[in-house]
Protein backbone atom coordinates (compact mmCIF):
# COMPACT_ATOMS: atom_id res chain seq x y z
CA UNK A 1 0.00 0.00 0.00
CA UNK A 2 0.71 3.45 -0.58
CA UNK A 3 0.33 6.43 1.50
CA UNK A 4 -2.68 8.22 0.48
CA UNK A 5 -1.64 10.65 1.75
CA UNK A 6 1.40 11.49 0.09
CA UNK A 7 2.46 14.23 -2.52
CA UNK A 8 0.20 12.00 -5.04
CA UNK A 9 -0.79 13.12 -8.13
CA UNK A 10 -4.63 14.39 -7.74
CA UNK A 11 -7.62 14.22 -10.02
CA UNK A 12 -8.76 17.93 -11.04
CA UNK A 13 -11.86 18.40 -12.39
CA UNK A 14 -11.59 22.37 -13.65
CA UNK A 15 -15.29 23.74 -14.51
CA UNK A 16 -14.50 26.94 -16.69
CA UNK A 17 -17.73 29.27 -16.70
CA UNK A 18 -18.40 32.18 -19.26
CA UNK A 19 -16.89 35.51 -17.91
CA UNK A 20 -13.59 37.53 -19.84
CA UNK A 21 -11.61 35.66 -17.09
CA UNK A 22 -11.72 32.70 -18.55
CA UNK A 23 -8.58 32.75 -20.23
CA UNK A 24 -6.76 33.19 -16.84
CA UNK A 25 -8.18 29.49 -16.28
CA UNK A 26 -5.26 28.55 -18.50
CA UNK A 27 -2.62 29.16 -16.58
CA UNK A 28 -4.44 27.47 -13.56
CA UNK A 29 -4.80 24.28 -15.38
CA UNK A 30 -1.20 24.75 -16.58
CA UNK A 31 0.26 24.87 -12.84
CA UNK A 32 -1.38 22.14 -12.16
CA UNK A 33 -0.45 20.16 -15.27
CA UNK A 34 3.26 21.15 -14.17
CA UNK A 35 2.38 19.92 -10.69
CA UNK A 36 2.48 16.35 -11.93
CA UNK A 37 -1.80 16.69 -11.71
CA UNK A 38 -4.50 15.07 -13.69
CA UNK A 39 -6.55 17.58 -15.29
CA UNK A 40 -10.76 17.57 -16.72
CA UNK A 41 -11.53 20.71 -18.28
CA UNK A 42 -14.93 20.55 -18.24
CA UNK A 43 -15.82 23.93 -20.02
CA UNK A 44 -19.98 25.79 -20.40
CA UNK A 45 -20.62 26.71 -23.89
CA UNK A 46 -20.32 30.13 -23.07
CA UNK A 47 -16.79 29.75 -21.64
CA UNK A 48 -15.83 27.94 -24.79
CA UNK A 49 -16.71 31.36 -26.55
CA UNK A 50 -14.31 33.31 -24.53
CA UNK A 51 -11.56 30.46 -25.20
CA UNK A 52 -11.51 27.75 -27.87
CA UNK A 53 -11.21 23.70 -26.73
CA UNK A 54 -8.00 23.31 -28.45
CA UNK A 55 -6.15 25.78 -25.98
CA UNK A 56 -8.15 24.22 -22.74
CA UNK A 57 -7.21 20.35 -24.70
CA UNK A 58 -3.34 21.30 -25.41
CA UNK A 59 -2.72 22.45 -22.16
CA UNK A 60 -4.66 19.83 -20.11
CA UNK A 61 -3.60 16.97 -22.38
CA UNK A 62 -6.97 15.73 -22.30
CA UNK A 63 -10.47 16.35 -24.50
CA UNK A 64 -12.42 19.35 -23.08
CA UNK A 65 -15.85 17.90 -21.88
CA UNK A 66 -18.79 20.57 -22.56
CA UNK A 67 -21.95 18.69 -23.57
CA UNK A 68 -24.10 16.82 -21.46
CA UNK A 69 -25.27 14.69 -24.36
CA UNK A 70 -22.05 13.44 -25.38
CA UNK A 71 -20.54 9.98 -24.32
CA UNK A 72 -23.89 9.42 -22.91
CA UNK A 73 -23.27 5.48 -22.94
CA UNK A 74 -20.13 7.00 -20.33
CA UNK A 75 -22.52 8.54 -17.87
CA UNK A 76 -19.95 11.31 -17.75
CA UNK A 77 -20.93 13.69 -14.93
CA UNK A 78 -21.43 10.93 -12.87
CA UNK A 79 -17.90 9.30 -13.86
CA UNK A 80 -16.22 12.45 -13.64
CA UNK A 81 -17.68 13.77 -10.49
CA UNK A 82 -17.20 10.40 -8.81
CA UNK A 83 -13.10 10.30 -9.91
CA UNK A 84 -12.26 14.06 -9.06
CA UNK A 85 -10.50 14.60 -5.53
CA UNK A 86 -11.68 18.08 -6.23
CA UNK A 87 -13.59 19.82 -8.29
CA UNK A 88 -12.69 23.86 -9.25
CA UNK A 89 -14.61 26.14 -10.69
CA UNK A 90 -12.52 29.28 -12.77
CA UNK A 91 -13.86 32.02 -13.55
CA UNK A 92 -17.34 31.10 -11.26
CA UNK A 93 -20.01 33.60 -13.11
CA UNK A 94 -22.82 34.94 -10.75
CA UNK A 95 -25.20 32.78 -12.87
CA UNK A 96 -23.40 29.14 -12.31
CA UNK A 97 -23.32 30.09 -8.50
CA UNK A 98 -26.78 30.60 -8.65
CA UNK A 99 -27.31 27.71 -9.88
CA UNK A 100 -24.76 25.93 -8.22
CA UNK A 101 -26.26 27.39 -4.45
CA UNK A 102 -29.97 26.11 -6.02
CA UNK A 103 -28.98 22.66 -6.93
CA UNK A 104 -29.82 23.57 -10.67
CA UNK A 105 -28.01 20.76 -13.33
CA UNK A 106 -28.54 22.41 -16.69
CA UNK A 107 -25.21 21.21 -18.21
CA UNK A 108 -22.32 18.78 -17.62
CA UNK A 109 -20.55 21.41 -15.18
CA UNK A 110 -23.34 21.40 -12.54
CA UNK A 111 -24.66 17.86 -13.24
CA UNK A 112 -20.85 16.79 -12.27
CA UNK A 113 -20.67 19.06 -9.29
CA UNK A 114 -24.44 17.35 -7.82
CA UNK A 115 -23.11 14.54 -8.71
CA UNK A 116 -20.02 14.23 -6.73
CA UNK A 117 -19.06 14.06 -2.95
CA UNK A 118 -15.64 15.60 -3.74
CA UNK A 119 -14.91 19.04 -2.50
CA UNK A 120 -15.60 21.99 -4.22
CA UNK A 121 -13.29 25.26 -4.66
CA UNK A 122 -14.86 28.11 -6.61
CA UNK A 123 -12.78 31.73 -7.85
CA UNK A 124 -15.97 34.56 -8.64
CA UNK A 125 -14.82 36.75 -10.81
CA UNK A 126 -17.59 39.56 -12.14
CA UNK A 127 -18.22 43.03 -12.34
CA UNK A 128 -18.12 44.50 -8.69
CA UNK A 129 -22.18 45.12 -9.07
CA UNK A 130 -22.88 41.47 -9.48
CA UNK A 131 -21.11 40.54 -7.00
CA UNK A 132 -22.35 42.98 -4.22
CA UNK A 133 -26.39 41.86 -5.72
CA UNK A 134 -28.21 40.33 -2.83
CA UNK A 135 -28.76 37.71 -4.71
CA UNK A 136 -25.45 36.85 -5.64
CA UNK A 137 -24.00 37.24 -2.06
CA UNK A 138 -26.80 35.35 -0.20
CA UNK A 139 -25.80 32.66 -3.50
CA UNK A 140 -22.36 32.54 -1.81
CA UNK A 141 -23.43 32.74 1.51
CA UNK A 142 -25.52 29.26 0.89
CA UNK A 143 -22.68 27.55 -0.48
CA UNK A 144 -19.44 28.78 1.77
CA UNK A 145 -22.49 27.50 4.62
CA UNK A 146 -22.68 24.18 2.47
CA UNK A 147 -19.00 24.35 2.74
CA UNK A 148 -18.09 25.40 -0.48
CA UNK A 149 -14.12 26.95 -0.87
CA UNK A 150 -13.98 30.45 -2.29
CA UNK A 151 -10.92 32.52 -3.64
CA UNK A 152 -11.70 35.71 -4.15
CA UNK A 153 -12.69 37.41 -5.50
CA UNK A 154 -10.35 40.38 -5.71
CA UNK A 155 -10.64 43.64 -5.09
CA UNK A 156 -8.88 45.70 -8.62
CA UNK A 157 -9.13 46.84 -11.97
CA UNK A 158 -12.08 44.97 -13.96
CA UNK A 159 -12.17 44.71 -17.63
CA UNK A 160 -13.24 47.35 -18.73
CA UNK A 161 -12.46 50.95 -16.63
CA UNK A 162 -14.05 50.36 -13.56
CA UNK A 163 -12.55 48.83 -10.20
CA UNK A 164 -13.61 46.74 -7.43
CA UNK A 165 -14.59 44.03 -5.74
CA UNK A 166 -14.70 41.01 -8.61
CA UNK A 167 -11.45 40.59 -10.14
CA UNK A 168 -10.62 36.71 -10.07
CA UNK A 169 -7.81 35.94 -7.85
CA UNK A 170 -4.21 35.20 -8.37
CA UNK A 171 -3.53 31.91 -10.64
CA UNK A 172 -1.28 30.67 -7.95
CA UNK A 173 -3.65 31.79 -5.04
CA UNK A 174 -6.40 29.71 -6.48
CA UNK A 175 -3.47 26.68 -7.47
CA UNK A 176 -3.00 26.26 -3.75
CA UNK A 177 -6.62 26.34 -2.46
CA UNK A 178 -7.70 23.60 -5.18
CA UNK A 179 -4.74 21.61 -3.74
CA UNK A 180 -5.07 22.00 -0.28
CA UNK A 181 -9.07 21.18 -0.94
CA UNK A 182 -8.89 18.01 -2.50
CA UNK A 183 -5.72 17.05 0.41
CA UNK A 184 -7.85 17.81 2.94
CA UNK A 185 -10.93 15.80 1.33
CA UNK A 186 -8.32 12.92 0.77
CA UNK A 187 -7.75 13.16 4.54
CA UNK A 188 -11.51 12.99 5.67
CA UNK A 189 -12.46 10.13 3.01
CA UNK A 190 -9.53 8.36 4.48
CA UNK A 191 -10.34 8.87 8.45
CA UNK A 192 -14.13 7.60 7.59
CA UNK A 193 -12.88 4.52 6.16
CA UNK A 194 -10.59 3.71 8.98
CA UNK A 195 -13.73 4.70 11.36
CA UNK A 196 -12.90 2.72 14.84
CA UNK A 197 -10.89 -0.19 12.81
CA UNK A 198 -8.27 -0.53 15.83
CA UNK A 199 -11.51 -1.41 18.66
CA UNK A 200 -10.02 -4.58 20.25
CA UNK A 201 -6.29 -3.64 19.96
CA UNK A 202 -3.77 -2.60 22.53
CA UNK A 203 -1.24 -0.56 21.42
CA UNK A 204 2.10 0.41 23.37
CA UNK A 205 3.65 3.91 21.85
CA UNK A 206 7.20 4.85 23.20
CA UNK A 207 7.64 8.86 22.70
CA UNK A 208 9.94 11.23 23.57
CA UNK A 209 13.74 11.31 24.37
CA UNK A 210 15.46 9.79 27.32
CA UNK A 211 17.77 11.56 29.70
CA UNK A 212 20.92 10.04 31.01
CA UNK A 213 21.89 11.66 33.93
CA UNK A 214 25.17 13.21 34.76
CA UNK A 215 24.55 14.30 38.29
CA UNK A 216 21.71 15.68 40.06
CA UNK A 217 21.26 18.58 37.86
CA UNK A 218 22.58 17.65 34.64
CA UNK A 219 21.75 15.11 31.62
CA UNK A 220 22.48 13.72 28.29
CA UNK A 221 19.86 14.24 26.06
CA UNK A 222 18.67 14.85 22.66
CA UNK A 223 15.94 16.75 20.66
CA UNK A 224 12.83 15.03 20.11
CA UNK A 225 9.90 16.46 21.32
CA UNK A 226 7.25 13.54 21.30
CA UNK A 227 5.30 15.01 18.83
CA UNK A 228 5.07 12.10 16.82
CA UNK A 229 4.74 9.61 19.40
CA UNK A 230 2.16 11.60 21.00
CA UNK A 231 0.40 11.70 17.38
CA UNK A 232 0.38 8.41 17.32
CA UNK A 233 -1.12 7.29 20.58
CA UNK A 234 -3.69 9.64 19.68
CA UNK A 235 -4.37 8.50 16.68
CA UNK A 236 -4.62 4.96 17.88
CA UNK A 237 -6.70 6.00 20.85
CA UNK A 238 -9.38 8.26 18.15
CA UNK A 239 -9.15 4.53 16.07
CA UNK A 240 -10.36 2.69 18.77
CA UNK A 241 -7.38 1.02 20.58
CA UNK A 242 -6.30 0.59 24.11
CA UNK A 243 -3.08 3.17 24.30
CA UNK A 244 0.31 2.90 26.70
CA UNK A 245 1.82 5.86 26.42
CA UNK A 246 5.76 5.53 28.03
CA UNK A 247 6.43 9.17 27.88
CA UNK A 248 10.31 10.37 28.21
CA UNK A 249 10.37 14.21 28.86
CA UNK A 250 8.02 15.01 26.07
CA UNK A 251 7.22 18.68 25.33
CA UNK A 252 3.77 18.10 24.21
CA UNK A 253 0.12 17.64 26.37
CA UNK A 254 -0.77 13.99 26.75
CA UNK A 255 -4.12 12.89 24.92
CA UNK A 256 -6.69 12.17 27.43
CA UNK A 257 -8.36 8.90 26.31
CA UNK A 258 -4.35 7.38 26.56
CA UNK A 259 -3.06 5.25 29.68
CA UNK A 260 0.66 7.23 30.11
CA UNK A 261 3.64 6.35 31.77
CA UNK A 262 6.05 8.67 32.79
CA UNK A 263 9.87 7.28 32.08
CA UNK A 264 12.71 9.59 31.89
CA UNK A 265 16.16 7.62 31.57
CA UNK A 266 16.78 4.47 29.33
CA UNK A 267 16.84 1.94 31.49
CA UNK A 268 13.47 3.56 32.76
CA UNK A 269 11.83 2.83 29.82
CA UNK A 270 13.47 -0.92 29.17
CA UNK A 271 11.84 -1.45 32.70
CA UNK A 272 8.25 -0.12 31.80
CA UNK A 273 8.20 -1.25 28.00
CA UNK A 274 9.21 -4.83 29.34
CA UNK A 275 6.13 -5.06 31.86
CA UNK A 276 3.84 -3.41 29.37
CA UNK A 277 5.04 -5.48 26.05
CA UNK A 278 3.41 -8.58 26.71
CA UNK A 279 -0.46 -7.60 26.44
CA UNK A 280 0.48 -5.92 23.29
CA UNK A 281 -1.24 -6.11 19.95
CA UNK A 282 1.69 -3.49 18.62
CA UNK A 283 4.51 -1.67 19.94
CA UNK A 284 5.40 1.22 18.34
CA UNK A 285 8.87 2.77 19.22
CA UNK A 286 8.89 6.15 18.03
CA UNK A 287 11.30 7.04 20.90
CA UNK A 288 14.82 8.68 20.52
CA UNK A 289 16.44 6.22 23.07
CA UNK A 290 20.55 7.29 24.18
CA UNK A 291 22.67 4.47 23.18
CA UNK A 292 24.55 5.49 25.47
CA UNK A 293 24.50 6.51 29.63
CA UNK A 294 27.39 8.28 31.77
CA UNK A 295 28.71 5.10 33.62
CA UNK A 296 28.83 6.72 37.51
CA UNK A 297 26.34 9.17 38.08
CA UNK A 298 27.57 11.97 40.44
CA UNK A 299 26.22 11.77 44.25
CA UNK A 300 26.69 15.73 43.44
CA UNK A 301 27.28 18.30 41.39
CA UNK A 302 30.18 18.12 39.55
CA UNK A 303 32.30 21.04 40.18
CA UNK A 304 35.15 23.01 37.45
CA UNK A 305 37.17 23.59 40.54
CA UNK A 306 37.42 19.54 40.81
CA UNK A 307 37.52 18.65 37.68
CA UNK A 308 39.52 21.76 36.31
CA UNK A 309 40.40 22.21 31.93
CA UNK A 310 39.10 18.98 30.82
CA UNK A 311 36.16 16.65 32.14
CA UNK A 312 35.97 13.36 30.51
CA UNK A 313 32.80 11.07 31.54
CA UNK A 314 32.83 6.93 30.77
CA UNK A 315 29.85 5.75 29.48
CA UNK A 316 28.02 2.12 29.72
CA UNK A 317 25.94 1.09 26.75
CA UNK A 318 22.39 1.45 27.03
CA UNK A 319 19.78 -1.63 26.62
CA UNK A 320 18.60 -2.02 23.06
CA UNK A 321 14.84 -1.87 23.99
CA UNK A 322 13.33 -2.54 20.46
CA UNK A 323 15.50 -5.23 20.07
CA UNK A 324 14.73 -6.62 23.57
CA UNK A 325 10.92 -6.39 22.74
CA UNK A 326 11.76 -8.37 19.52
CA UNK A 327 13.62 -10.80 21.31
CA UNK A 328 10.64 -11.33 24.10
CA UNK A 329 7.97 -11.08 21.08
CA UNK A 330 4.40 -12.68 21.73
CA UNK A 331 2.73 -14.27 18.58
CA UNK A 332 0.87 -11.78 16.71
CA UNK A 333 2.79 -9.11 18.04
CA UNK A 334 3.77 -6.13 15.38
CA UNK A 335 6.11 -4.48 16.12
CA UNK A 336 7.15 -0.89 14.61
CA UNK A 337 10.77 0.65 15.39
CA UNK A 338 11.83 4.46 13.91
CA UNK A 339 14.68 5.54 12.70
CA UNK A 340 15.77 9.23 12.39
CA UNK A 341 18.57 9.51 10.16
CA UNK A 342 20.63 12.59 8.63
CA UNK A 343 22.21 10.88 5.61
CA UNK A 344 20.42 13.86 2.77
CA UNK A 345 20.70 11.40 0.13
CA UNK A 346 17.61 9.60 -0.49
CA UNK A 347 19.22 6.10 -1.31
CA UNK A 348 21.87 5.64 0.94
CA UNK A 349 19.35 7.00 3.94
CA UNK A 350 17.07 4.04 2.34
CA UNK A 351 20.21 1.70 3.06
CA UNK A 352 20.76 2.78 6.52
CA UNK A 353 17.66 1.94 7.45
CA UNK A 354 17.20 -1.45 4.99
CA UNK A 355 20.67 -2.16 7.20
CA UNK A 356 18.85 -0.65 10.73
CA UNK A 357 15.79 -3.28 10.50
CA UNK A 358 17.52 -6.06 9.92
CA UNK A 359 19.93 -5.16 13.01
CA UNK A 360 16.73 -4.90 14.91
CA UNK A 361 14.55 -7.73 13.76
CA UNK A 362 11.29 -5.65 14.14
CA UNK A 363 8.27 -5.57 11.13
CA UNK A 364 8.50 -2.59 9.79
CA UNK A 365 10.80 0.80 10.04
CA UNK A 366 9.81 4.02 9.78
CA UNK A 367 12.75 6.39 8.61
CA UNK A 368 12.63 10.10 8.35
CA UNK A 369 15.31 12.45 7.65
CA UNK A 370 16.53 14.37 10.62
CA UNK A 371 18.97 17.40 10.97
CA UNK A 372 19.58 20.73 12.30
CA UNK A 373 16.64 22.14 10.23
CA UNK A 374 14.55 19.01 9.99
CA UNK A 375 12.57 16.58 12.19
CA UNK A 376 12.41 17.82 15.03
CA UNK A 377 9.67 20.14 16.98
CA UNK A 378 8.07 20.79 13.83
CA UNK A 379 4.68 19.68 12.91
CA UNK A 380 5.75 18.50 9.02
CA UNK A 381 7.44 15.97 8.21
CA UNK A 382 7.90 13.22 5.16
CA UNK A 383 8.80 9.11 5.99
CA UNK A 384 9.54 6.08 3.91
CA UNK A 385 8.22 2.37 5.85
CA UNK A 386 10.19 -0.40 5.04
CA UNK A 387 9.64 -3.84 5.88
CA UNK A 388 11.83 -6.68 7.27
CA UNK A 389 12.52 -7.17 3.26
CA UNK A 390 13.68 -3.95 2.60
CA UNK A 391 10.96 -2.72 0.37
CA UNK A 392 8.89 0.70 0.62
CA UNK A 393 5.41 -0.19 1.67
CA UNK A 394 4.39 3.19 2.55
CA UNK A 395 5.38 6.76 2.07
CA UNK A 396 3.63 10.22 3.35
CA UNK A 397 4.07 13.74 3.96
CA UNK A 398 2.05 15.82 6.20
CA UNK A 399 1.25 16.92 9.66
CA UNK A 400 2.19 13.89 12.69
CA UNK A 401 -1.44 13.52 12.81
CA UNK A 402 -1.37 12.07 9.26
CA UNK A 403 1.11 10.84 9.11
CA UNK A 404 0.13 8.68 12.29
CA UNK A 405 -2.69 7.33 10.42
CA UNK A 406 0.05 5.81 8.10
CA UNK A 407 1.94 4.00 10.53
CA UNK A 408 -1.21 2.68 12.01
CA UNK A 409 -2.79 1.65 8.67
CA UNK A 410 0.29 -0.53 9.16
CA UNK A 411 -0.91 -2.08 12.38
CA UNK A 412 -4.44 -2.03 11.27
CA UNK A 413 -3.04 -4.48 8.13
CA UNK A 414 -0.73 -6.59 9.69
CA UNK A 415 -2.27 -9.36 11.94
N1 LIG B 1 16.04 2.05 20.26
C1 LIG B 1 15.83 1.34 21.40
N2 LIG B 1 16.80 1.27 22.34
C2 LIG B 1 17.98 1.87 22.16
C3 LIG B 1 18.22 2.60 20.98
C4 LIG B 1 17.23 2.68 20.04
O1 LIG B 1 14.76 0.78 21.56
N3 LIG B 1 18.91 1.78 23.10
C5 LIG B 1 14.97 2.08 19.24
C6 LIG B 1 14.41 3.46 18.95
O2 LIG B 1 13.27 3.71 19.75
C7 LIG B 1 14.05 3.34 17.48
C8 LIG B 1 15.04 2.34 16.93
O3 LIG B 1 15.54 1.62 18.05
O4 LIG B 1 12.75 2.78 17.33
C9 LIG B 1 16.19 2.91 16.20
O5 LIG B 1 16.85 3.86 16.97
P1 LIG B 1 18.24 4.41 16.51
O6 LIG B 1 18.79 5.30 17.59
O7 LIG B 1 18.11 5.00 15.15
O8 LIG B 1 19.03 3.02 16.37
P2 LIG B 1 20.43 2.58 16.80
O9 LIG B 1 20.44 1.10 16.77
O10 LIG B 1 20.81 3.23 18.07
O11 LIG B 1 21.33 3.07 15.60
P3 LIG B 1 22.30 4.34 15.48
O12 LIG B 1 23.65 3.80 15.61
O13 LIG B 1 21.98 4.85 14.09
O14 LIG B 1 21.93 5.30 16.57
Amino acid sequence: MMGALGGSSLRVAVGVTGGIAAYKAVSVIRSLVLLGHHVDVIATGAALRFVGAPTFEAISGNPVRTDLYENVDTVQHVALGQSADVIAVVPATANTLAKLATGMADDLLTNTVLASLAPVVVAPAMHTEMWQNPATQANARRLDERGVTFVGPESGRLTGSDEGPGRLAEPEEIVNAIVSAARRGQRERLAAERGRDLVGHTVLVTAGGTREPIDPVRFLGNRSSGRQGVAIARKAAERGAEVTLVAANIEVPTPEDVRVVLVSSAEQMAAACAELAPRQDAIVMAAAVADYRPEHVQAGKIKKEATGDDLTLTFKKNPDILKNMVAARVPGQTIIGFAAETEEDDEARLELGRAKIRRKGCDFLVLNRVGWHHGFARDETAIQILDLDGHVVSEAVGDKMSVADSILDLVHEHE
